[in-house]
């Protein structure tokens, strides 16, 4: 591969900026040190944030490959930055739920980390203008933001990615308790999994302790966040087989 030069500035997200480079296929990502919650609402700048997700992000993706799930995750250049395949973003968050949490339990009123039998899935639509609402396949379509075939391809990755994580997590002594994640288009025309993989996007419960492990830190005020993203870091990088 010819080494690879970030050049522009294309967006920049709450937690990461994209850069073009000098092959059209390839994207630059900064993890910056910003953590948001409620859609921007709350932001603060945490020095250690972007470098912990990003190398997170990276030990997932990579290990996700491995398992078959085709990604966007190229390699990792140094602490804070990776080469990503260029995808056009379908602006969905794909949510799945292994106990219930966060806007499930308070919409319906169920006891917090209710376990259910089986994954449950949602979309929401990215918009942070709109709060990001819950959008279903009918909703999807006729906004023209994603096919009827691609809304299932989704929700199969998704299931896939799911049953991966709840592994890994397992290894931790971690319950994944729900996550999100992205899907874009490639130049090939294929639905791959895009964005990130971290405790920005997923909620994770220690088995001992019962106490969050990700971005609920933040968002509740719980405590230092940093620590808690370089623990799981930590744990990761002792699973045997992911590497
Ligand atoms: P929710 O319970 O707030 O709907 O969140 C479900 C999962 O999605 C949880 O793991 C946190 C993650 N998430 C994001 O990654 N980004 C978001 O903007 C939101 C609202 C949730
Ligand atoms: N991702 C959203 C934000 O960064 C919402 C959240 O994670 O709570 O503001």
């Amino acid at each position: 591969m010819t080494e690879i030069v970030k050049k522009d500035l294309l967006y920049k997200g709450k937690a990461k900026e994209m850069y073009t480079t000098n092959d059209p296929d390839i994207m630059w990502v900064h993890y910056m040190d910003q953590v948001t919650a409620f859609n921007g609402k709350k932001k603060v700048q945490m020095a250690g944030k972007g470098q912990t997700n990003c190398e997170i992000s990276a030990l997932i993706f990579k290990d996700l490959a491995n398992h078959g799930i085709k990604n966007h995750f190229i390699k990792q250049i140094d602490s804070n930055n990776q080469l990503v395949k260029r995808v056009k973003i379908i602006p969905l968050e794909t949510v799945v739920r292994n106990f219930a949490s966060g806007s499930f339990e308070k919409k319906f009123a169920v006891k917090h980390l209710m376990k259910f039998d089986k994954p449950v899935q949602e979309f929401f639509y990215k918009s942070d203008e709109l709060d990001d609402p819950f959008i279903n396949d009918f909703q999807a379509e006729a906004l023209k933001v994603a096919t009827e075939d691609q809304m299932n391809q989704m929700r199969a990755i998704a299931l896939k990615v799911n049953d991966r994580l709840k592994e890994i997590f397992s290894e931790m002594n971690i319950d994944l308790v729900d996550f999100k994640v992205e899907f874009g288009i490639d130049s090939d025309n294929q639905l791959i999994l895009a964005d990130e993989i971290s405790p920005d996007s997923c909620r994770l419960i220690d088995r001992d302790t019962q106490k969050s492990l990700d971005k609920d830190v933040f968002r509740k005020g719980l405590g230092a966040l940093v620590p808690v993203y370089k623990e799981i870091l930590g744990r990761l990088e002792k699973v045997e087989d992911v590497k």
